[in-house]
């Protein structure tokens, strides 16, 4: 993985791929080539599309990694797969994040670092019930960076629900330009969302808009779309984890957005800016 490498050059470390293959079936085989024995496992798997086979394989590793003798198995998973469904929505449903922590603590993982998590508050009421030690890093602020050196200082920085105002905010502050955030409603059966805009005073003016995530890029476009009808002159659409489902890119494109730019959380040909060195900083604080 490419990130994994970047991760370990930033550190000064070896990495060591991982023999890995997904049989006809479905089902993962892994397979170290380093001995583990009183070694800091790094484990760098991102648990994008697909999820459950990139899960399955983060378990397998992180549990062969103390299983073979690691000392400590730092997993870090800048997608967490399943962190939307953080609470119980509707009566019955599946707490899929906290399945997910809970099944990383019990095959060894002694250490979780995840970027832009869809939740932090969430993440962090599961997180006390747990043994395993939990980080959520940012990467709003580099991604921010990059975007003012392409001509957007000064720019408006949007998030485009309430659930994105803390990367709007974020944004802003990089960007020097303020902060506000559209109204989302989503239809918890159909999946069907609705915006609410507030009218911004953005005519002529540059905007940014930062979300965690890009799936299926319906938030994304009408986001941009609403800037647009609002008189906004360039848009820059920002994210995090660009997932990029079923004709994203064209979505957002339409919607008349000039500039995607998105981390390698996720190797797109949108990747412009590394969480390495957030990752690798954070690391050795760990290790030192
Ligand atoms: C949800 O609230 C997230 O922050 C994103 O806005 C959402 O997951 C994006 O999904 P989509 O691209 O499918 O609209």
């Amino acid at each position: 993985m490419v990130l994994g490498k970047r991760i370990a050059d930033y550190l000064n470390i070896e990495a060591h791929p991982v023999d890995h293959r997904v049989f006809p079936d479905g089902e993962s085989y892994i397979r170290f080539m380093y001995p583990m024995e009183g070694e800091t496992a790094i484990i760098v798997q991102t648990t994008s599309p697909p999820q459950d086979t990139h899960l399955m394989q983060l378990y397998m590793m992180a549990a062969t990694a103390e299983d073979l003798g690691a000392e400590k198995v730092i997993c870090v998973v800048p997608y967490l797969a399943y962190a939307r469904q953080d609470k119980r929505f509707l009566e019955g449903e599946s707490l899929s994040l906290e399945i997910i922590l809970r099944l990383l603590e019990n095959v060894g993982a002694s250490h979780l670092i995840v970027i832009d998590v869809h939740n932090a508050n969430s993440l962090k009421k599961i997180q006390k019930n747990r043994r395993i030690s939990i980080k959520n890093l940012s990467a709003i602020p580099v991604l921010a960076d990059y975007i003012k050196h392409q001509g957007y200082s000064g720019a408006y920085s949007l998030g485009p629900d309430k659930g994105a105002i803390h990367l709007a905010k974020m944004g802003g502050q990089v960007l020097n330009g303020g902060f506000s955030y559209f109204e989302k409603r989503r239809d918890r059966r159909t999946g069907e969302i609705e915006m609410v805009a507030k009218d911004l005073d953005i005519e002529g003016r540059d905007a940014v808009v930062f979300d965690d995530i890009v799936s299926s890029g319906g938030t994304m476009a009408r986001a941009v779309a609403e800037l647009k009808a609002q008189g906004a002159r360039h848009i820059a659409a920002a994210c995090t984890h660009a997932l990029f489902q079923g004709g994203a890119e064209n979505r957002i494109r339409e919607a008349g957005v000039d500039a995607i730019i998105a981390t390698d959380s996720i190797q797109t040909k949108y990747s412009y800016v590394s969480i390495a060195v957030l990752i690798a900083d954070y690391i050795r604080k760990i290790i030192k």
